[in-house]
């Protein structure tokens, strides 16, 4: 691993070689940039922020710029920010070095993923999806740990769906032995755009 130095305090850690998609969320978060500014944070998070800790070791998995985990800051916990988008980081980096927060944002590829047993209080998962990050998120959440997903469902009426959309119910077997508080799969208006797309929700406890 190399790790580059960064005019700031902060640093991001940085692979060897560029994740294939890298490229193409580099241009997104270059070309929409005030998009991705304007999103503000989930409404599943704030609903459900009550359960969150005081203070703790948060995951935010495949961060983009960062709307969910600085909210995660705000409220106190350590958040690690992964993402393949250098881009995304860099502008991640400096709207928590602007709020006062000391960012943990590393260049990291979820499509392997690896992290130490019961070691996050909280994951989230939003807007992305990468089936070999559910064991993972299994061990790595402390027991009594909350994980927060939300991505996108396949559905009957899709044209061409994607097999980064889930099935509808999978995510709720990938984690039938956790608490489920919130398991939920809706159509919703996205943010910003035209469309409506189906989307499944989930908020869960591992178990003591
Ligand atoms: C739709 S964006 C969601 C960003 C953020 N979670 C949010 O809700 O605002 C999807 C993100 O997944 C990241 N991504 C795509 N493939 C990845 C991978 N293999 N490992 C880590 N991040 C990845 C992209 O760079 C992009 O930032």
């Amino acid at each position: 691993m190399n790790f580059v130095r960064k005019s700031t305090a902060s640093f991001i850690k940085k692979i060897n070689m560029a994740h294939p998609d890298a490229n193409r969320w580099n241009e997104r978060y270059s070309t929409e940039v005030d998009f991705w500014t304007e999103l503000q944070p989930s409404q599943l998070l704030k609903k459900y922020s009550h359960l969150l800790p005081i203070r703790g070791v948060a995951l935010d998995a495949a961060c983009g710029m960062g709307r969910n985990g600085l909210y995660l800051a705000k409220r106190g916990l350590r958040v690690i920010s992964l993402d393949i988008s250098e881009t995304a980081l860099s502008r991640l980096v400096q709207r928590f070095e602007k709020e006062g927060f000391e960012p943990a944002a590393a260049i990291y590829d979820l499509s392997n993923p690896w992290f130490p047993d019961e070691y996050f209080d909280i994951i989230i998962n939003f807007r992305f999806l990468e089936r070999n990050t559910f064991p993972v998120y299994r061990s790595s959440l402390k027991p009594g740990g909350i994980l927060f997903f939300e991505t996108f469902l396949k559905h009957n009426n899709d044209a061409h769906p994607s097999t980064n959309y889930l099935e509808s119910g999978e995510l709720l077997d990938e984690f039938q032995q956790f608490q489920v508080i919130l398991w939920d799969e809706k159509l919703i208006t996205q943010v910003g755009e035209q469309t409506q797309k189906w989307i499944a929700q989930l908020v869960a406890r591992k178990p003591d």
